[in-house]
């Protein structure tokens, strides 16, 4: 399925052939880069093994920007039966769902994206099908931490604060279904607000910062509060988590200073995945720290800011956590 056409080089976003193997079908016309020429290669709804030979051969593929939301729905399809594939050994499946979620997030969180209630709908269900495997399956969530992106990347931050997030609220003793799934979309959506905060604020440490780019800054939770409720039309479950994220228990935090009880036991869990995934990815232009560093950091160069209780269930899950790595790296 081929067209001689030259279509224009601009508009077009690549996509990543393995991410449509496992479709029954292609979701949008499918260009390739060829020469510096674009050109049309395989059309909606065309049998995928037709990309399969161009893949091989290392030929860049791409899509029209326009087509990234058509795209992207149907990677949520290739995600679940990713997941449900248990010929792929785990670490393999997990990397490939992680890979594929972040293909799908990445555009969330792009600078000044648009979110509204059809991107809602998307990344929930994203979010949702790796927390529902991970809420049943206690292996899966030990791979899949092993499996996760290191390099810091708004993204793979916010899958991350999901995946840990949703660890550390079983090893707290929270069972509830419903809960669990909340706590992941949470995890996934708290830095929403960051999307409107410029580049030049983000890409600094804090420390650095005038006194007006903090005040921009520490305005994200609420700033994401309105996003996810517009988008969806009313207050999500998990709302209150993504304006108390950055709320600590001695009440040094932002944007409110609530302190203690104030702040909901989810809300505590997320910013323990929080804090731990940006000190460990080394977030706003620090090295990253060793895991050890940042729960020692976490525990007492903040003393008083997290639970004791939730930090112990946490610094228990990462002993467990990094036994699977070093396993997964032998
Ligand atoms: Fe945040």
């Amino acid at each position: 399925m081929s067209a001689k056409k030259n279509y224009p080089t601009r508009g077009y976003l690549p996509v990543i052939w393995s991410y449509l193997a496992r479709l029954d079908e292609v979701p949008c016309d499918i260009f390739i880069r060829s020469g510096g020429r674009t050109i049309l290669y395989a059309t909606t709804g065309s049998n995928p093994e037709t990309l399969r030979e161009k893949a091989r051969e290392g030929v860049p593929l791409v899509v029209r920007e326009a087509d990234t939301y058509l795209l992207r729905r149907m990677l949520n399809v290739s995600l679940k039966r990713t997941l449900a594939d248990t010929t792929i050994p785990p670490t393999a499946r997990s990397k490939e769902a992680y890979a594929i979620a972040a293909s799908i997030v990445s555009h969330t969180f792009r600078p000044r994206a648009r979110f509204d209630r059809d991107e809602a709908t998307l990344v929930q269900e994203t979010v949702d099908m790796l927390t529902g495997v991970f809420a049943k399956e206690d292996d899966s969530l030990w791979t899949m931490v092993a499996s996760m992106q290191r390099n810091m990347q708004t993204h793979s931050h916010a899958i991350n604060t999901a995946i840990y997030s949703l660890g550390l609220a079983k090893a707290a003793g929270i069972t509830d279904a419903d809960q669990l799934r909340d706590i992941g979309r949470a995890g996934l959506l708290v830095d929403i607000g960051l999307t409107t905060v410029p580049a030049r604020v983000l890409e600094r440490p804090p420390e650095e910062l005038d006194a007006q780019e903090i005040r921009v800054l520490r305005q994200h939770p609420v700033v994401g509060y309105a996003i996810v409720t517009r988008a969806l039309g009313q207050t999500p479950p998990y709302a209150h988590v993504i304006l108390e994220h950055h709320e600590r228990l001695d009440g040094s935090g932002y944007p409110s200073g609530r302190r203690g009880g104030q702040i909901a036991i989810d809300s505590q869990v997320v910013a323990i995945a929080d804090v731990y995934d940006e000190l460990t990815t080394g977030r706003f232009g620090r090295p990253p720290l060793a895991p050890f560093d940042a729960c020692q950091q976490m525990r007492f160069a903040r003393p008083g800011q997290f639970s004791d209780a939730l930090m112990r269930d946490f610094i228990a899950l990462l002993g467990g956590w990094s036994a699977i790595r070093l396993s997964i790296a032998s």
